[in-house]
Parts: C-alpha cells; sequence; structure tokens
C-alpha cells in the first residue's frame, strides 16, 4: 500500500493535544483549573468587568481596538431590530438556537452597521454588528414561542439588562443583571474549543467574520459542547427527588448514556467556571432549592462517575451550572444555548480578527484507508 501521509498519529481520533494556533486571547490550564482571558483570570475579570468592558479586553487583545463599545453595541442592537419582523416571519425553525442560525445568516459579511463610523475597519464592524444582534434575535424568538410580540432595545441600556428587558418586557433587578454580566464574561472565550476551531478555519477561507460566526454557531449547537445546559435540566427534573438520585445516575451510566454537565476534553479537574455561576446563582434568591438540590446530584454524580468509570479523570464541566444559573434568570429551557452563543460570538469574533491577521489557511491532512486502485495493489 502506497502511503502520503504517515498514519502513526492517524488513531489519535479527537485531535486531542494538536496546537492549532497561537493565541493572545485565552488560556486553559486543564490541570490546575484554571482560566485566563485576554491577561486576566477569569475570576478577576468577571468581578472588575461588565460584559462591555470584558468584549473591549478581548478584542483589544486581538489587536482591535472598538472606541465606546456600550454605545457601539447599542446602535448595532438596534439595527438588527428592523430584521426581526422578517427573521419572525420566517418561521423555519423548530428552537431558538435554529432561529438564532437564520437570523445571523441574514445579516450580510463586510457591511458598515447603521451609526457605527464608517471609519472602524470592516472586521470590527461585522464583529459588532453580529455581537448586537444575537440578543436582540433570541429575546425575539422567545417571545414568539410564548406567541408575544417583540420588544425594541434600548440602545442605551447595557447589554446585560437590554437582553433581559427585551425578553421580559419588565426592568431586571440589578442583582439579575450582575448574574447575567457573570455569566457572559465568564464564557465568552475558552481556547481552542470545537466552536472556536470552527469560527478559525473559516476565518483562514477569508469567507468572512458573519459566515464564522454561523459555522461556529452549527457547531456550538451539540450536546457534546454548547448543548448540554437543556439536557442537565432535564435530568434535575427526571431524577426529582433525593432518594432518585443514585438509582437514576447508575442506570444511566449503565446503559452507556453520558450524564450532561460533566466531563471535559481539557479540564482534568473541576471546571473554573462551574463556582463562579454555582456563586452568582446563591445570590439571586428565587432558587435556593434547586441549587440545593443541584449540588446533591452533583455530588452524587461524581461518585458515581468515579465507580463506574475508574480510569477516567471526569469532574464538572461549566455547562451543570449554566443549567441552574440561566434557569434561576427565566431564560427559557431552548434559549440557553443561544445565550451561551451571545457570549461566545465575543471571542469567535476576536479569533477571527486573530486568525485573518496571522494565519494561513487552515489545510490538516488525512490518512487513506479506503481501497487502492487494482493496478496499484498489484504494485
Ligand atoms: N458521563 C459518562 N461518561 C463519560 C462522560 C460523561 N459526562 N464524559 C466522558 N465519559 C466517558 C466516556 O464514555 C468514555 O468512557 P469509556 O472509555 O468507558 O468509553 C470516557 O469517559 C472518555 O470519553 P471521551 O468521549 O473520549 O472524552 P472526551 O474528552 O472526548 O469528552 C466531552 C469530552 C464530550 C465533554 C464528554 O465528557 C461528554 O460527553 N460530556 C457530557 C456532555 C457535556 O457536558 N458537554 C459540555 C462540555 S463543556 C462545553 O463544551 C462548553
Amino acid at each position: 500500500m502506497s502511503k502520503t501521509v504517515t498514519q502513526e498519529r492517524a488513531t489519535a481520533s479527537g485531535l486531542d493535544n494538536v496546537v492549532a494556533a497561537e493565541t493572545n486571547l485565552s488560556h486553559v490550564d486543564g490541570e490546575a483549573g484554571r482560566l485566563i482571558v485576554a491577561g486576566y483570570e477569569v475570576e478577576t475579570l468577571v468581578k472588575t468587568h461588565d460584559f462591555e468592558g470584558a468584549v473591549a479586553e478581548l478584542w483589544r487583545a486581538a489587536g482591535a481596538e472598538t472606541g465606546d463599545l456600550k454605545a457601539a453595541l447599542g446602535s448595532a442592537r438596534t439595527a438588527a431590530f428592523r430584521l426581526v419582523p422578517p427573521l419572525l416571519s420566517r418561521n423555519c425553525h423548530k428552537t431558538v438556537t435554529e432561529g438564532l442560525r437564520t437570523g445571523l445568516s441574514m445579516l450580510p459579511d463586510g457591511e458598515p452597521t447603521p451609526g457605527i463610523s464608517r471609519d472602524i475597519p470592516a472586521q470590527v464592524s461585522d464583529a459588532l454588528r453580529v455581537l448586537g444582534a444575537a440578543p436582540v434575535f433570541v429575546a425575539a424568538l422567545c417571545r414568539q414561542q410564548e406567541g408575544k410580540s417583540p420588544v425594541a432595545p434600548d440602545p442605551t441600556a447595557g447589554h446585560a439588562a437590554d437582553f433581559l428587558h427585551m425578553l421580559r418586557d419588565a426592568e431586571a433587578s440589578s442583582a439579575e443583571v450582575e448574574a447575567l454580566n457573570a455569566y457572559l464574561v465568564t464564557v465568552m472565550d475558552h481556547g481552542m474549543n470545537a466552536s472556536t476551531f470552527t469560527a478559525r478555519v473559516i476565518a483562514a477561507t477569508r469567507a468572512g467574520t458573519i459566515s464564522a460566526v454561523v459555522g461556529a454557531l452549527c457547531a456550538l449547537k451539540g450536546p457534546l459542547h454548547g448543548g448540554a445546559p437543556g439536557p442537565v435540566l432535564d435530568m434535575l427534573d427526571e431524577i426529582g427527588t433525593e432518594a432518585n438520585i443514585r438509582p437514576w445516575l447508575e442506570a444511566a451510566i449503565a446503559r452507556g448514556d453520558r450524564l450532561m454537565g460533566f466531563g471535559h476534553r481539557v479540564y482534568k479537574v473541576r471546571d473554573p467556571r462551574a463556582d463562579v455561576f454555582a456563586h452568582a446563582v446563591s445570590l439571586l434568591t428565587n432558587n435556593n432549592e434547586r441549587l440545593r438540590f443541584a449540588r446533591k446530584v452533583e455530588h452524587e454524580a461524581l461518585a458515581a462517575l468515579k465507580e463506574a468509570k475508574p480510569g477516567q479523570r471526569l469532574d464538572t464541566n461549566m455547562e451543570y451550572y449554566t443549567a441552574v444559573l440561566l434557569e434561576a434568570l427565566g431564560i427559557p429551557r431552548d434559549a440557553v444555548t443561544p445565550v451561551f452563543a451571545m457570549a461566545r460570538i465575543a471571542g469567535w469574533t476576536a479569533h477571527v480578527m486573530e486568525q485573518e491577521r496571522v494565519g494561513r489557511l487552515i489545510r490538516p491532512q488525512s490518512v487513506y484507508v479506503g481501497d487502492w486502485p487494482e493496478e496499484t495493489r498489484a504494485a
């Protein structure tokens, strides 16, 4: 058999430990349970920045100057609201995530945003447009599911507060706004995860920022990545009572099911983001019973996984407490992944900026293990 590529690493499926880029954006230390974003420990970034401030730091680390990001994002939300009627009329989506995918794909690549200076480079303008559009679309899609009409954005409000207002048509409390800011800041970037890698592959072809974000959202949607929190809540509901925790978990593991919210490709210890969210949810007084139950299930799940899979280092990932936090904020279950995307768009667009500046086309090799033409075999 003739070979043009060595087969040695062909069995390392999942590209474990393959370095795909150099980045200034974030660093994940899976052994220490440490996350650095734009030069800050994530716990510090959350305490010192709201979402707009943290995005400015991240985009700066990607080499982009943003000016007044709060005002620019307000303009971007207002511009996106004009697209809400055509988005809602299409009605070609089953879920809010699919609706968001449709909405974002309505944004053309490389167009100026009304209300945003034309002096801003196209790349940053696209990043602003898509970051501003996401909460507008998510809120409108959620309200459509409940038969309610969309609520217009307030360009003077903070991004997190305005999203909650567009979702509920009522002011959120300052504790709720703080909790959502903490969530958005914490998850906005996270190394070379599957969706970010997708964004970089698309960006490396020079397809444009919006195209890269739409592709990344498709990768995020899967239950092994950003689609886990909905199933976490389903799991907590199905377990139902304390007496049922261990039997339910053991039966699920015995069936070969994966426990949602546990395990991570990089973190071999507890995901540091899980604690940020558990703390944020404890500040919201409306969901203490759910939090207490979730902590019990977590404790039992870790013990059950240790027993059933002694060779694996499976710990709690951030999706577990994401689910509990976003539920406490009244985010519909179907919208949990889109709210994750609202934050992660900041990271995807930063990676696009970085990739377009320094990157070559990303084009790995494959090893052919199929049949060879007869004449080759004879030789
Ligand atoms: N529950 C039960 N078993 C698990 C779990 C889990 N949550 N996660 C991994 N395992 C087991 C696998 O079954 C496998 O066991 P086996 O060798 O006996 O077959 C072993 O651990 C290794 O599994 P891999 O798939 O190789 O691990 P990988 O590093 O690829 O998985 C992943 C990472 C996809 C996150 C996985 O842990 C998982 O499916 N978790 C549940 C889904 C989830 O919570 N996703 C959110 C991740 S966080 C994020 O993306 C933002």
